[in-house]
């Protein structure tokens, strides 16, 4: 089974961006210890960022029928777009939404989530290991669905 993570507006800053926040590492580093953790639960994972709203719409089409479920931080775009709401469920992949910070505790601005409500899952605030809780939660969901089946 494959799975898509992918990242948007200002992540590929991760390691030098407000550290304080977001913490000290890379997306590199991020993604690699994302993939072997995938890897050792028989998963294959791949990996997408970007700045631009369009790319991040045409990636999450490209996925269609070929990716099982998603793990996506969508940065600002999180409270801003229709566009990324619109192409997650236009594929129809289940998806896991997650935050580095906890979004609920930061400006107002943040507090609203054009994906939350269609998510399978939301993690949010545990800085790099949002990405490995955000994963095991997807995969758990995923072996859910196929026994239900
Ligand atoms: C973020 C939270 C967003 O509000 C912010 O715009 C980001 C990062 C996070 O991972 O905590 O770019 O998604």
């Amino acid at each position: 089974m494959s799975l898509l993570l992918i990242n948007g507006p200002n992540l590929n800053l991760l390691g030098q961006r407000e550290p304080g926040i977001y913490g000290m590492d890379t997306l590199k580093s991020i993604e690699s210890r994302l993939h072997e953790l995938a890897k050792a639960e028989g998963f294959e994972l791949e990996c997408f960022q970007s700045n631009v709203e369009g790319e991040l719409v045409n990636r999450i089409h490209q996925a269609f029928g070929k990716v099982q479920g998603i793990l996506i931080n969508a940065g600002a775009y999180t409270h801003t777009s229709i566009a990324i709401r619109d192409s997650l469920l236009g594929v129809s992949i289940p998806y896991v939404e997650l935050h580095l910070s906890n979004t609920y505790s930061r400006e107002p601005f943040r507090h609203h989530s054009y994906l939350s409500d269609k998510a399978v899952g939301l993690v949010s605030g545990f800085g790099p290991i949002s990405y490995q809780l955000a994963l095991q939660g997807l995969i758990n969901y995923l072996r859910m669905s196929q026994q239900n089946k």
